[in-house]
């Protein structure tokens, strides 16, 4: 049952993971990142998605240490970007990205795209996880058949995959290899990169209950048992997309945004590796 903010799922070895946290996609370095994860905090969130290749991990780093939060009560993910990886390059870009965020460990690591050298990636990636550098390890933008690849030689499997999961582009398929595989799927691009105001269904969907189309695609996905990270750098914003907890789509309305799906990606195919 989905009750609030701190609300958490249970990944594959016990770690609780935040079901809705913030992103940071384009969120600049300093003060807007700052601003944006520390009226997050403020508000309740307790999950902060970045990366490498955001440039944004100083800023974020600082806020959490500015915030009224201790780090170990944030839940803290950042990527190894694709530049970075391979065995000893992700430990190195691991170690940077520590070092910019002012931490001593992550609680989610992830390889940000399907690359040729994602076995390798992955062996640093367990080792991180080993030295309990990392208390959780994971994927991003990963198909079935890259999942298949990496478990049949991997001594941990991928605890979470990251991956464009819209109204629009729904992969059912990948959703459900992960979820009968305990790989807990959090998605990207919730809310479409701010586009829900063009689906006619969630702007109705949303009249109906008193919501915005943002919050009924953020809905969905909740009730789906998606987890996700909605990214705004404006207050007022990271507060509607966590105001989400007081209402619930029924079985017609869930089925109608299921029915949305057209296939239609906002970003790379993964089978290019995050290359365009
Ligand atoms: N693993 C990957 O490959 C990958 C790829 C992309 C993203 N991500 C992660 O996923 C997060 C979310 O994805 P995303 O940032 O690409 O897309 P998104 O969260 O779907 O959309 C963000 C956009 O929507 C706007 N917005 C925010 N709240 C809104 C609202 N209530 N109503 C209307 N517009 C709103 C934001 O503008 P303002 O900021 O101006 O409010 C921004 O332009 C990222 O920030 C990042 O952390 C991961």
């Amino acid at each position: 049952m989905l009750t609030g903010i701190t609300d958490t799922v249970q990944l594959a070895n016990g770690v609780k993971m935040p079901r809705l946290g913030l992103g940071t996609y384009r969120s600049a370095e300093g003060g807007d990142v700052e601003r944006s994860v520390l009226a997050a905090l403020e508000l309740g969130y307790r999950g902060i998605d970045t990366a490498s290749l955001y440039g944004n991990e100083a800023g974020i780093g600082k806020a959490i240490a500015e915030s009224s939060i201790p780090r170990a009560g944030v839940f803290l993910a950042s990527k190894v970007w694709n530049d970075e990886q391979g065995y000893a390059s992700t430990i190195e870009a691991f170690e940077r990205s520590l070092d910019r965020l002012g931490t001593d460990y992550l609680d989610l690591y992830l390889v940000h795209w399907p690359r040729e050298e994602t076995p390798e990636t992955w062996r640093a990636m367990e080792k991180l996880y080993s030295e309990g550098l990392v208390r959780a390890i994971g994927v991003c933008n990963h198909l079935e058949h890259h999942l298949e690849s990496l478990i049949a030689s991997a001594e941990t499997a991928p605890m979470v995959n990251q991956y464009e999961f819209h109204p629009w582009l729904q992969q059912p398929s990948v959703r459900r290899y992960c979820q009968e595989r305990g790989i807990v799927v959090q998605a990207w691009a919730p809310i479409m990169k701010g586009r829900v105001g063009e689906v006619p269904e969630l702007v109705a969907i949303g009249e109906r209950h008193g919501k915005s189309p943002a919050q009924v695609a953020i809905r969905w996905l909740l009730q789906h048992d998606v987890v996700t990270i909605p990214k705004s750098v404006h207050p007022e914003r990271i507060a509607e997309n966590a105001d989400v907890f007081d209402f619930q789509l029924d079985t017609a309305e869930m089925a109608a945004i299921d029915d949305l799906d057209r296939g239609e990606r906002f970003g790379p195919e993964p089978d290019r590796g995050g290359d365009r």
